[in-house]
């Protein structure tokens, strides 16, 4: 270590000991420095228009960001009218990218995060990022040559183009076909470069797909196009990535005949009804020394919001775990899959838990 960065780092352990780390990130943040004690800040290097109404911004993070693997995601958090906002982004490089993080925002004219960053980032600004997080990851060791199969839809590009990218960067691109479905030729993204990677890469294979495009339609993901396109799943990996309608009809057409299905969706599925009578029920946050009264139709998360009770959240459907509370005694059922939990202290993810009674929580 030399002199010069052993000073810094004791004044830095110095200044973290009158004002905590806590109070040491706040002020980092305030500065727009990225040196943070224990957050993960990340400074803007460059933001590009893709002409798809979407944007790849690509971001250094701080030496407290652990690393990623291509296909997971982060949540980004922002100040944006004076409230903290939290949105998840998947991660469209590859761990190769030199500790580099890329993720492609859509503008979605409801998106008060997407509406931000299209219009307030410029290189050198600083955001909060979380560690990365997230399972759709390609196999390491022999099983990464088997043949793979990327069905994206929409924005489900990001997290498969660090896939795509990551298979080839191998000497030989293995067997990859992926198949990309968006509204009309508009909207697709990445396309100078995938004509490119297919350019230098003869086993990559790639198919843009138009759903509503005036010239002439492709249709919706079905088993006939995946045949003509790519033929048998047998042997094949098979990722997909979209809204929650689309891959669940992946889910039910490849599932069971490819050799792995691995799929995530960046919209909630449909709830399960809640059969329950409409009741108020009482929560107590144990912490705060509140008890405040929900309906049992609605997620936890929501309730809490509704009640102007701050709360971190981030992807709000249940991947990310940021908002994640220890439920100290009570019922609660997942409303997508419907289960029940009646464990005491047991760890809920409040997006997706709605209350079956009264409920005690560490808030
Ligand atoms: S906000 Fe991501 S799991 Fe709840």
């Amino acid at each position: 270590m030399s002199l010069q960065t052993s000073k810094q780092s004791f004044s830095k352990r110095a200044l973290a000991s009158l004002i905590g780390p806590d109070g040491y990130d706040f002020w980092a943040r305030e500065f727009g420095t990225t040196a943070a004690w224990q957050r993960c800040f990340a400074r803007v290097l460059c933001v590009e228009r893709n002409g798809c109404n979407s944007l790849s911004i690509h971001l250094r993070p701080n030496k407290n960001f652990a690393g990623f693997q291509a296909g997971q995601h982060i949540n980004v958090t922002a100040e944006i009218e004076g409230r903290r906002l939290t949105r998840s982004y998947s991660l469209s490089n590859t761990a190769n990218s030199a500790m580099n993080l890329e993720i492609t925002v859509r503008h979605d004219p409801q998106g008060k995060m997407s509406g931000h960053l299209h219009t307030a980032i410029k290189v050198g600004s600083v955001l909060e990022i979380s560690q990365a997080f997230g399972g759709m990851s390609l196999p390491s060791g022999p099983e990464c040559e088997n043949p793979a199969l990327l069905l994206a839809a929409g924005s489900g590009i990001s997290p498969l183009m660090g896939l795509l990218r990551q298979r080839c960067e191998t000497k030989t691109c293995p067997p990859t076909t992926l198949l990309y479905w968006d509204y009309d030729d508009a909207h697709f993204c990445f396309k100078d470069e995938l004509n490119q990677l297919c350019a230098n890469n003869p086993q990559l294979h790639v198919h843009r797909l138009t759903t509503r495009s005036a010239a002439q339609a492709d249709g919706r993901i079905s088993e006939e196009q995946i045949k003509q396109l790519h033929g048998d799943c047998r042997d094949t990996m098979v990722y997909a990535c979209g809204g929650s309608d689309f891959v669940e009809a992946a889910r039910a057409l490849l599932s069971t005949q490819a050799r792995d299905f691995t799929a995530e969706a960046f919209t909630p599925p449909a709830t399960t009804a809640n059969s329950e009578v409409q009741q108020q029920i009482a929560i107590q946050l144990n912490r705060s020394g509140r008890t405040i009264t929900v309906s049992n139709q609605e997620s936890l998360l929501d309730a809490l919001e509704a009640q102007g009770i701050a709360v971190e959240s981030g992807c709000r459907m249940g991947i990310c775990n940021t908002c994640s509370c220890q439920k100290l005694q009570g019922s609660t059922t997942n409303q997508f899959s419907g289960e029940q939990n009646n464990a005491t202290n047991s760890s809920i993810r409040l997006c997706i838990s709605r209350a079956n009674g009264p409920l005690q929580l560490d808030l």
